[in-house]
């Protein structure tokens, strides 16, 4: 009897219906679900021009008899699912029985099986859903599928086909995706003759990590196991001393499928505030095992999206299951104002020459934006100083023009006292008789923002430093495919990269900022914004450039000698907007002498 049945018409019209092929990334998924279902324990896959001339998966699983073989490629036939309540209980990836007529039907397929323990083989050849071939064939066990010229004759969808390139990427990503699901089946691939990613099937989940985000994230992850029945998670994260300024490598499989799915991120985001900076995540690979009646795979074609029965129980569990990893270690906490692991462990003691933690919190009102005190009289002629700005410490006040919105300067930084630098992030300066504070972050963001509008980067502009030591940049296959397309306009930017080996890059040169920046983060948050935007390099691309170029030197939590705090000022002076950093947060806070007074009772 035939393993495959053909589905009863009420079960064909319970399935999500929808578009299962669009591109070779899903050809591949749903060749590769099969052989998952066929229990393989090593799957290979090689595509040629992106998978759209050809993509080939080789499996070691049960095979198919040929009876099987024949109906495997017809529509709604599957040997995974009988009925409709079935669905309630499934275990395999597949379950509509309409994968394989769809390739069929858009490509020429050929599909070589042999079932475990049979003699012979079969070959089975389909063009645009005609069978043209069927003949035994001498074949290994298992199951071995070759779908060449995608989309032939069906040129709508042919055109919505990115660039090889971009097709190979999203065929590597999935194949990524499904290794860290099943870490006990070794995935090949193999784009156009070159291995692009090889996992080791060795069970071990970190092991597949390793082969997929490579040795630098493999070795910054913890493992995490929580349990908030009836919902059982295990996996790995990165804790705050390894972040990403983007989600594109935390991925959630549930009853092993990768899913993408809000309630989940949100659950990280959420557990992970007070932990990460803002605008950072960690890279984390979750399974989580849900009770089959928890979840419904059934809502979406390629069932990339899931349905939970109860979105709090979920997002409690993801929730927890971060706190538990972050909270145990609270060294771990990254403060808000610190940008980067690197500026973390840059930064000295903290030497507090000003300490206002001692006072009682501030009553609101107390703390101001950037709006010109009133309390002092100001001579007209400082409002836009001729003279070299000279910060030197004074105790004189001095008297500065009351500037008036939209012409206003920080003339009163000329001559300010300064008193030091609060927590190495806060310098704090008496101006008159005013206590300011001005975040350094902010400030130093704002000036070289300025400076780039003003003087947008471009090639030439930038110049090309050569790197003493070339810096090695990890990405992922999206954003491999954006810097292999843009190769020539990175170049022009001052960043020679060369491809070096799979997922990693070197960098030669990079251009030459002028400041002290680190070149392998300035690059690779460049790349992730770039590649997830899909900009091409037009003027945004040299925006971005701009952007990630002021945000990279940015110092944060950095002790500063009196000299480089006279410098920021003296540059800060200059700025058209020198109360606001370019997201809006106010650069300077201040304190008036009757508050401060206040606040101590000495006048009511
Ligand atoms: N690599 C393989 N090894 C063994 N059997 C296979 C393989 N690929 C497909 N089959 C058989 O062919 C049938 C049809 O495959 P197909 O992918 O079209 O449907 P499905 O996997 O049952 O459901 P879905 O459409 O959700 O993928 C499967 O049910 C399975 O029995
Ligand atoms: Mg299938």
């Amino acid at each position: 009897m035939s393993k495959i049945e053909r589905l009863d018409q009420h079960t064909i019209n319970s399935i999500a219906a929808g578009e299962v092929i669009d591109r070779p990334a899903s050809v591949v998924k749903e060749l590769v679900d099969n052989a998952l279902d066929a229990g393989a324990e090593t799957i290979r896959v090689e595509i040629r021009a992106g998978g759209v001339r050809e993509i080939r998966v080789r499996d070691d699983g049960t095979g198919m008899s040929p009876a099987d073989a024949a109906l495997s490629l017809e529509s709604h036939t599957t040997s995974k699912l009988r009925h409709v309540e079935d669905l309630d209980n499934l275990t395999s990836m597949g379950f509509r029985g309409e994968a394989l007529a769809s390739i069929a039907a858009v490509s020429r397929l050929s599909l070589v099986t042999r079932e475990i323990g049979s003699e012979a083989g079969v070959r089975l050849e389909v063009e645009g859903g005609q069978r043209v071939f069927e003949g035994p064939a001498g074949a290994p066990e298992g199951t071995m599928i070759s779908v060449k010229d995608l989309f032939y004759n069906t040129p709508a969808r042919y055109k919505f086909l990115k660039s090889d390139m971009a097709e190979a990427a999203q065929v590597q990503e999935r194949l990524c995706q499904l290794a860290l699901t099943r870490p006990d089946v070794s995935f090949l691939l193999e784009k156009d003759g070159r291995t692009v990613l090889h996992s080791p099937g060795n069970g071990e989940l970190l092991s597949a990590i390793f082969a997929v985000f490579g040795a630098d994230i493999a070795s910054a992850m913890h493992p995490v196991a929580y349990e908030e029945p009836p919902i059982h998670i295990r996996g790995f994260m990165s804790k705050p001393d390894y972040s990403r300024n983007n989600r594109a490598r935390q991925v959630f499989i549930v009853n092993g499928r990768v899913i993408r799915s809000r309630i989940l991120q949100a659950a990280v985001d959420e557990a992970c505030t007070t932990y990460f900076m803002k605008g950072r995540h960690p890279v984390l690979v979750f399974h989580l095992n849900v009770p089959h009646a928890f979840v419904d795979v059934n809502v979406h074609p390629q069932k990339s999206e899931v349905r939970f029965w109860d979105d709090r129980k979920v997002f409690s569990a993801v929730f927890h299951a971060v706190k538990a990893l972050l909270g145990d270690d609270r060294a771990d906490r990254v403060q808000e104002t610190v940008e980067t692991p690197a500026d973390l462990q840059r930064s000295a003691p903290v030497q507090q020459t000003f300490d206002l933690t001692k006072a009682a919190p501030a009553p609101s009102g107390i703390i101001r934006d950037d709006r010109p005190q009133q309390t002092e009289p100001l001579p007209p002629s400082a409002s836009a100083p001729s003279a070299p700005v000279d910060a030197r410490r004074t105790d004189e006040p001095l008297t500065r023009p009351e500037p008036k919105d939209g012409e206003r300067k920080i003339a009163d930084l000329i001559g300010s006292k300064i008193l030091g630098q609060y927590l190495n992030t806060y310098i704090v300066l008496q101006i008159g008789s005013r206590l300011v504070l001005i975040d350094q972050h902010a400030a130093h963001e704002r000036i070289l923002y300025e400076r780039l509008l003003k003087h947008p980067l471009k090639a030439a502009d930038a110049g090309r430093q050569p790197l003493l030591l070339p810096v090695e940049v990890e990405v992922t296959p999206a954003e491999a495919a954006y810097i292999d397309e843009n190769l020539s306009a990175l170049a022009d930017m001052g960043f020679e990269a060369e491809p070096f080996g799979p997922g990693t890059y070197v960098l030669r040169s990079a251009p030459d900022l002028k400041q002290q920046v680190d070149v392998q983060q300035f690059f690779s948050e460049l790349i992730a914004a770039l590649s997830e935007n899909g900009e091409r390099e037009d003027r945004s691309f040299h925006d971005a450039f701009a952007l990630k170029a002021c945000k990279s030197a940015i110092k944060a939590s950095q002790p500063m000698s009196v000299s480089e705090i006279e410098h920021l000022l003296e540059d800060l002076q200059s700025l058209d907007n020198p109360y606001h950093c370019p997201h809006g947060r106010p650069i300077t806070v201040e304190f008036t002498k009757t508050e401060i007074e206040k606040r101590f009772g000495r006048i009511v």
